[in-house]
């Protein structure tokens, strides 16, 4: 059985930044509240030029660079995002702009937890010898879709993009992996379709209608946060056959500086092997493994051989967890 090897890494870069400050000014918010209560300092926002696809392609082609490899050799496009620019998907346009041409590419959804989802996904599609090279990408533009005027949300959000590429290789680098859903507890978090009655012909009616913005029960989602990932890592951790102690470093969904504080401490990982973009990018949902990933492999922090374990969480809900090798 192959197996794979995550060979690259990339990211998009956003130029717009929203400071706590700044969102202060709209909202009854402060800088310390925002610090305090999630490590957040600052987020990105997509420019007006940017759109779901652009940022993907960004992320991906500077992944294709770091893996050395060329689009033409890409098998399979997994695009991992809850905030398409096209309800029918946004991966083949993210192919058409890499000139990806022999690549299969689709969407896949799991909010926050589906850079973790896809990753999964990608790796099994190589293992039993179906496609050799994969770009698994999450990339969300949560910024459409949050309600600015809601503090209890719209502070936590960012835009961003984040990609790897994933390989055959003989040696096995997914060591593990674990992924859960629990749709009893879907209303803790939504970003639901509202439809509106509208008539059609007769008593014929259609139901048409939006999304509305972003609702979350930020309490229930903490709680459920710093109970279940740490349990999902220890099982990708068991399923790998290693500990905690094996662990250099955890790269965690970027959700709330004191969730990743928790995880850490429960299962006794110190803090400095626990990566944290938070201060810079806030939650930049299915994107945000990917960019802490990248940035952490670009600052040389991440090395050849080290074992990461990686976890997602959120709307679904979902979690999961995966246990790799870098390179
Ligand atoms: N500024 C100032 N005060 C605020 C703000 C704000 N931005 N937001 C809430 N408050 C107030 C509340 O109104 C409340 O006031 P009250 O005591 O007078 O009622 C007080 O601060 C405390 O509110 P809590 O909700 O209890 O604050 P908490 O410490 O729980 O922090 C937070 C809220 C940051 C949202 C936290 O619950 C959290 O991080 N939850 C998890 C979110 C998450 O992980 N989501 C991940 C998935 S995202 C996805 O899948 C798309």
């Amino acid at each position: 059985m192959p197996g794979v090897s995550l060979v690259g890494s990339g990211s998009a870069c956003l130029t717009v930044q929203l400071t706590n400050d700044d969102l202060s000014q709209r909202v009854d918010t402060s800088d310390e509240w925002i610090a305090a209560r999630t490590g957040i300092r600052q987020r990105h926002l997509a420019a007006a030029t940017d759109s779901l696809s652009s940022l993907a392609t960004e992320a991906a082609r500077n992944a294709l660079a770091m893996a050395d490899l060329s689009a033409e050799e890409v098998d399979l496009i997994l695009l991992a995002t809850s905030t398409p620019d096209d309800l029918f998907g946004t991966a083949c346009q993210v192919q058409a702009a890499l000139g990806a041409t022999r690549a299969v590419a689709f969407d896949l959804t799991a909010a926050c937890s589906g850079f973790v989802f896809a990753l999964v996904t990608a790796a099994q599609y190589i293992r039993t010898g179906v496609f050799k090279n994969v770009v698994v990408i999450g990339a969300d533009v949560l910024s459409r879709w949050t309600d600015w005027d809601d503090r209890t949300t719209c502070v936590l959000f960012g835009d961003g993009a984040g990609a790897v590429v994933l390989r055959a290789s003989e040696r096995d680098r997914l060591l593990g992996f674990e992924l859960c859903s629990d749709g009893s507890l879907n209303h803790c978090l939504n970003l639901a379709y509202q439809p509106e009655t509208a008539p059609l012909v007769g008593d014929i009616n259609v139901q048409m209608g939006t999304f509305s913005p972003i609702t979350m029960n930020g309490r229930e989602v903490y709680k459920f946060a710093v109970s279940r990932v740490p349990e999902v890592i220890e099982k990708a951790l068991f399923r790998a056959g290693l500990t905690t102690a094996d662990i250099d470093w955890m790269v965690l969904h970027q959700a709330n500086q004191r969730i990743l504080d928790a995880v850490a401490d429960r299962l006794g990982v110190p803090s400095d092997r626990v990566v944290s973009n938070m201060a810079r990018h806030g939650n930049t949902s299915a994107a945000s493994i990917p960019l802490a990933l990248d940035e952490a492999v670009r600052a040389g922090k991440i090395q050849p051989g080290d074992v990461i374990a990686t976890a997602g969480f959120g709307a679904g809900l979902t979690w999961g967890a995966a246990i790799i090798q870098w390179r």
